[in-house]
């Protein structure tokens, strides 16, 4: 007999439609206790939705809440007025330009909340068994949980069950009897990579995912949910934002992301570094390859630019 559930929502990445559809979903199965991985926001247009809906939820329900890499990115480039730890600016373009869009739409009390979560964190829901939860790791919002180094911790751990976001694809591993679960993304989720000179249409192509965790019978069962929402709007305020323009190719990827359900987010970019090194002879990083390289990148990988 199922004696309660709990809703585990990772990385909305702004895209508040999404996420608002998520939450009808848990609202109508009643449940009241949520778990949020971090990377609410970036990426999608008007962030500001997903804070009003964070806060919302926050004030209605028994939530646990931790930051992601996104958050730190926004924590950190405050920090330094406004600055990276370099001393550079984000810029207008497609490496940057919706991280810095992001960040003149936040308020500084987002960005104050952001400061005030953990990185990862623990629950004892009833007598069930403790959860731990983190965004990369226990121990990193930004890592990979299969490191050496991270699996390493991960069997100090004294809970038997781990969520984490981070990656924005479901999948479950044992490690010295820790099961690891990754809750998938609301806004951005991913069943494969986008290929070369193909388009691949996944079954979490144009929806929103969460997992929910089940107790019943004395122990948690996971479920992912894959949850209908206005994708078609989602797309749309990619234009009326500005994104479009500000972030051209990286606007485009998102909507691909959407259409698709692949992930274009690290094969295009490092594509368009190749190629501007073939043409240029000169090893840059993501946010001095030249427009033009992106373009084309983004045409080698059949995305359709705005
Ligand atoms: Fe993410
Ligand atoms: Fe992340």
């Amino acid at each position: 007999m199922r004696e309660f559930s709990a809703a585990v929502l990772a990385d909305v990445h702004g895209n508040y439609l999404a996420l608002k559809s998520c939450l009808e979903y848990a609202r109508a199965h009643r449940i009241e206790k949520y778990i949020f991985l971090g990377d609410y926001i970036t990426d999608h247009a008007y962030p500001r939705r997903v804070m009003e809906l964070l806060y919302e939820a926050k004030s209605r329900y028994d939530c646990r809440f931790i930051r992601g890499n996104r958050e730190d990115y926004m924590i950190s480039y405050r920090a330094n007025g406004g600055r990276e730890a370099d001393g550079s600016v984000w810029k207008d373009g497609s490496c940057q330009g919706a991280l810095l869009y992001c960040y003149e739409e936040l308020t500084d009390s987002d960005i104050d909340w952001f400061e005030s979560l953990p990185i990862s964190g623990s629950w004892q829901i009833g007598s069930a068994p403790p959860i731990a939860f983190c965004h990369g790791s226990p121990d990193k919002a930004k890592a990979q949980i299969y490191s050496p180094e991270a699996l390493e911790k991960l069997a100090l751990l004294p809970e038997r069950i781990l969520l984490k976001g981070h990656n924005h694809r479901p999948f479950s591993f044992w490690h010295r009897g820790l099961r690891v679960t990754c809750a998938g993304s609301a806004g951005n989720p991913i069943y494969s990579r986008t290929q070369r000179g193909t388009v691949e249409i996944t079954p979490l192509a144009k929806a929103a995912q969460m997992l929910l965790m089940h107790y019943e019978g004395g122990r948690w069962v996971p479920e992912y949910v894959t949850v209908p929402y206005d994708w078609e709007q989602t797309i749309k305020n990619l234009e009326l934002s500005g994104l479009t323009k500000r972030a051209p190719v990286w606007a485009a990827m998102l909507r691909h992301n959407v259409l698709t359900g692949t992930d274009p987010f690290g094969r295009v970019p490092q594509l368009a570094v190749e190629l501007y090194k073939c043409v240029s002879g000169t090893e840059a990083g993501w946010a001095d390859v030249p427009e033009k390289y992106w373009i084309s990148a983004a045409k080698e990988y059949n995305i359709d630019l705005f």
